[in-house]
């Protein structure tokens, strides 16, 4: 079979072109030119290490702060720059402090290192973890704010809410959860690791407790960049998880949490630098900017979904309105993997990049047991990646 073409910003990124890329959703992938502007702020770095981090980065990184602000619609001073969402959910998760009984509500669809978090200190301080059932395939978003609310207690304090599923590539309406949940006093700790540059995020009118989000992913900004935004009546009583000099810095004009997040030892701040580049950069090559290119994957996710439902004989798992820029699809029965653990490589995903050189991620999910793949749709993808992804699925199936 002939190797499909990606899109025409394919140039703009440095994929291998033998790969047919269709998991942008795992780690994100950086243009050619935001990787040049990080190299520039590596070499600005290091050609004078203490000028550059004693003097210029502190209002470096304060530009950052206020571009992703207006991105945001929020305020600088409430966001704090992190290396990852597992970072930031960590950062809020170990911060809080919990009675015994006390419940953290938690979707089954929920990220497992997060998951992991939460039971982790769940355990420390004898609190309970609260899982909500939420079914797959799905006939509509309100099935999720119902059973989420079905399971709130007088004992819940904290919700940990997903913006998009990953193992299910699920829209949740966390806008609604949010308002609900915030309304009756609890916490919302909102893992958007598929967040900012994926589904428009207004974070003042959101109002949940915690936002963490992944720049590395759908922003396209170099690995190892994301953001805390910790609500004001919150921040005092988040740290970072490295406790250092701006514990006891004195305060002047600012703030405990500014103070304490700006500086965490040294660390390379320039995937962070190189922000508002990335940010400007995408927007320029899209007329419309950022919520075009969210428009366009969206658009570009359902087409590639509906090609393979298709081919494949199932009906889409959910409604459109609960997909993004990524979709998961359940791979007919008959194929099921057959009880392959969690955690272990399916040999499908290794025969579609070795045989058909696609990068799909495939997994297994509890329930309805199975063997689940999950596309996505970035810039760089074409239409006829999807056909010839449901080509070799046949192929192989
Ligand atoms: C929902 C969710 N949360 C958290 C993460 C973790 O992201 P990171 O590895 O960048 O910390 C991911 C990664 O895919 C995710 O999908």
């Amino acid at each position: 079979m002939q190797r499909p073409e990606p899109s025409q910003f394919a140039h703009l990124w440095g994929l291998d072109s033998a790969c047919v890329f269709l998991n942008h959703g795992s780690f994100g992938a950086t243009p050619l030119a935001v990787r040049e502007e990080q190299q520039r702020w590596q070499n600005r770095l290091e050609n004078e290490p203490v000028h550059f981090f004693e003097e210029l980065m502190p209002t470096f990184l304060q530009d950052t702060r206020e571009a992703l602000a207006t991105f945001l619609h929020c305020q600088s001073e409430d966001l704090a720059l992190v290396e990852n969402a597992t970072t930031g959910v960590n950062t809020i998760l170990r911060s809080l402090e919990f009675q015994e009984g006390d419940e953290i509500l938690v979707p089954d669809h929920a990220y497992q290192a997060c998951r992991n978090t939460i039971d982790y200190v769940a355990n420390r301080w004898n609190a309970k973890v609260n899982i909500v059932k939420i079914p797959f395939p799905i006939e509509d978003k309100s099935i999720v704010l119902q059973n989420i609310l079905d399971c709130v207690t007088e004992r819940t304090v904290l919700a940990m809410i997903d913006t998009v599923t990953s193992p299910t590539g699920l829209r949740m309406p966390f806008e609604e959860i949010t308002n609900e949940l915030e309304s009756r006093d609890i916490e919302v700790l909102l893992d958007a690791a598929h967040g900012i540059g994926m589904v428009p995020l207004s974070l003042d009118e959101l109002g949940a407790s915690y936002t963490t989000s992944n720049c590395h992913k759908w922003l396209c900004a170099p690995k190892g960049t994301a953001f805390l935004h910790v609500r004001k009546d919150k921040q005092e009583k988040i740290h970072p998880l490295t406790i250092s000099h701006g514990m006891t810095f004195p305060l002047g004009d600012t703030t405990r949490f500014r103070h304490e997040f700006d500086w965490t030892g040294t660390r390379d701040v320039t995937g962070h630098c190189s922000i508002p580049m990335a940010i400007d950069f995408l927007a320029s090559h899209v007329e419309g900017g950022w919520p075009a290119i969210m428009r366009r994957n969206h658009e570009l996710a359902i087409i590639g979904r509906n090609i393979l439902c298709e081919s494949l004989g199932i009906a889409p798992p959910c409604p459109d309105d609960m997909i993004t820029c990524i979709a998961t699809l359940p791979l007919p029965s008959s194929n099921s993997s057959g009880g392959i653990p969690l955690h272990e490589p399916d040999p499908l995903h290794r025969e579609l990049k070795e045989k058909f050189g696609i990068q799909i991620p495939v997994w297994s999910w509890p329930s309805p047991e199975g063997r689940y793949i999950r596309i996505s749709a970035q810039l760089y993808n074409s239409e006829e990646q999807y056909v010839y992804l449901s080509q070799a699925l046949k192929e192989l199936l």
